[in-house]
């Protein structure tokens, strides 16, 4: 009986700690990463800003897509399109397309077209 109250405690520790590891999106964030030029380690010091200011070229159809092609590349997903603009034009290394900064990235894309919001530099 005894076993059986520490085993359901320590799940109910693992489950939430394992909670508290996981974030929301944060479009804040994913702001800052599209002005940096450093997202990915970039090496031309081009940002996802310098093409694509205040969202330009990134239509609300981005998130109805379901194929992508891209310079000369066909992607079935929003994730893998931004990472070939990373090796691209950023001259970067693809990020973790499952990974917080990429759910950043999405969620302030996602803000940009859905709501007209300009970004916050002008170039
Ligand atoms: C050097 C300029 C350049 C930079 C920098 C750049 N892109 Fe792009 N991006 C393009 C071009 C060119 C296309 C393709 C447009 C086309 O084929 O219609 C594109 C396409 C895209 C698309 C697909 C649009 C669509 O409707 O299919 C997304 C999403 C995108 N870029 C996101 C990003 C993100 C995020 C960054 C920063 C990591 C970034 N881009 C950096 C030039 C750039």
């Amino acid at each position: 009986m005894k076993t059986k109250v520490v085993l359901i405690l320590a799940c109910f520790l693992l489950l939430a700690s394992g909670l508290s590891l996981a974030r929301e999106a944060s479009p804040e964030r994913g702001n800052e990463l599209f002005e940096s030029p450093a997202l990915g380690g970039g090496t031309t010091g081009r940002s996802c800003s310098s093409c694509h200011p205040g969202g330009s070229g990134l239509g609300r159809a981005l998130f109805d897509k379901k194929v992508f092609t891209i310079m000369g590349q066909e992607k079935d997903s929003l994730e893998g399109v931004i990472n070939v603009c990373i090796e691209k034009a950023l001259g970067g290394t693809a990020i973790d397309p499952k990974g917080q900064d990429m759910a950043d990235l999405v969620a302030y894309i996602k803000t940009l077209v859905l709501s007209g919001k300009k970004s916050k530099k002008k170039h």
